[in-house]
């Protein structure tokens, strides 16, 4: 039995592992990625193709999160970074061991408007948390300018500081803190491919900018729809994507410009042309003005 499959584009920039990452990681050359973005699954019921996101414990969850984890750990450059998506139950696990293994600078909560199911009895969650850690406090990747969002405080109604020894103008713009507003993806958005915990380009975008600069190298162990590596080709960094599911190896396969046919089936993208009740057709974006300006993100 073959462990895994390899396919790259021609220029060599993208390359998909169909295959568990247990296996692929250990076929990637240590110390060689600059950005790791990890959202594996989170022990919490999904479904993923055949596979079906359910460990026996928490424990043995954080065992099996431990054991990619050190390889990823071996993957990154002494100046790279890791960025960890968990569920909020399982990332205290996976935070203490982190700790004593890398730096955590940053433990990010990406919140957004609806979870699509209202909880009743409790508080619905309405966000995920990520951490930010990197290996050498001393260097490492953080190019605040790229990243800068509007500062919505005294700038907007051009106030002055009257705190600074010279009084000025506030700055209209601001490195993002460490609350992420930013929408989830929807059916009828551009992005949108079938695949149950798809995370938005924009959030990819701010990580991927912020901790890389141009032909650095961006791995994600479990690519799903391989936005990680479509936002990295896309910012001109190089990507390497990893799945086990092979109608989401497919999808990164298309979205990367890899191939266009795998063994002979035509790699087409979803058709999300509909019609309204009204007779109108309609495609890609669609969130109200009133929402968009709450979004800390341009959509
Ligand atoms: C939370 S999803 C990732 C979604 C992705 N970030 C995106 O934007 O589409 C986790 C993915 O990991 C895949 N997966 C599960 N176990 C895996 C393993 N051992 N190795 C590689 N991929 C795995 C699942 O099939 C699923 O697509």
């Amino acid at each position: 039995m073959i462990a895994f499959e390899k396919y790259t584009n021609q220029d060599n920039t993208a390359t998909v592992y169909y295959g568990d990452c247990l296996t692929a990681l250990r076929d990637l050359q240590d110390g060689s990625v600059d950005l790791i973005f990890a959202d594996p699954p989170y022990n919490i019921g999904k479904k993923f193709g055949e596979f079906k996101d359910v460990w026996p414990s928490d424990e043995e969850y954080a065992d099996w999160c431990y054991t990619w984890l050190a390889l990823c750990i071996k993957k990154i450059k002494p100046t790279g970074s890791l960025y960890i998506m968990a569920s909020t139950q399982a990332m205290p696990y996976l935070d203490l061991w982190l700790r004593d293994r890398m730096t955590i600078l940053s433990r990010i909560v990406w919140h957004y408007d609806s979870s699509g199911i209202q909880a009743k009895k409790y508080f619905g969650s309405l966000y995920e948390p990520i951490l930010f850690c990197i290996k050498n406090s001393n260097i490492y990747t953080f190019n605040a300018n790229d990243i800068e969002v509007e500062a919505k405080t005294g700038a907007v109604r051009k106030l002055i500081d009257y705190r600074k020894e010279i009084p000025a103008l506030y700055k209209a713009k601001k490195i993002p803190g460490n609350t992420w507003y930013i929408p989830r993806v929807r059916y009828r958005m551009k992005e949108y491919e079938e695949h149950p915990s798809q995370k938005p380009e924009k959030l990819l975008e701010r990580i991927i900018k912020a901790s890389t600069n141009a032909n650095d190298l961006v791995l994600d162990p479990f690519g799903g729809t391989f936005t990680t590596c479509a936002v990295a080709q896309r910012l001109g960094r190089k990507s390497i994507g990893i799945e086990l599911q092979l109608d989401y190896v497919k999808i990164g396969l298309r979205r990367l410009g890899i191939a266009t046919k795998f063994k002979g089936e035509e790699l087409r993208a979803l058709d999300k042309t509909y019609v309204r009740k009204n007779g109108n057709g309609i495609h890609g974006d669609v969130i109200n003005e009133k929402q968009m300006r709450l979004f800390d993100v341009t959509i």
